[in-house]
């Protein structure tokens, strides 16, 4: 598919998470201490929007059970059953833009 833009760095500060829509997926852009990474917006458990759970460093908790991912990879970091890990994606920057490689 390619490079998606996901937004202006400027809107994504460190420590900030934004949710995109890319041909009909939802995906979460966040901003790791200046280093931009994307993973699926949507919880492998029930399906909440991770993007509006809780972002702690590279581990975004997601806020309807407290799962947690790990943001630059996509992996399962906690939670008390097997589920599945979310898809990541790789990110550029080009000037201020943020693209999301698909
Ligand atoms: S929907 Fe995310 S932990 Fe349940």
């Amino acid at each position: 598919m390619g490079k998606i833009i996901a937004g202006k760095v400027s809107d994504i500060t460190p420590g900030k998470m934004i949710k995109v829509a890319v041909d009909g997926r939802e995906i979460l852009v966040a901003n790791i201490d200046g280093e931009f990474c994307a993973v699926d917006d949507t919880c492998t458990h029930s399906g909440a929007s991770l993007s509006e759970g809780e972002l702690n460093g590279n581990v975004v908790t997601c806020g309807w059970h407290k799962a947690e991912f790990d943001c630059k990879t996509g992996k399962l970091a906690k939670f008390p059953a097997k589920i599945r890990d979310l898809g990541s994606y790789k990110v550029s920057v080009e000037s201020d833009n943020v693209f999301v490689e698909m």
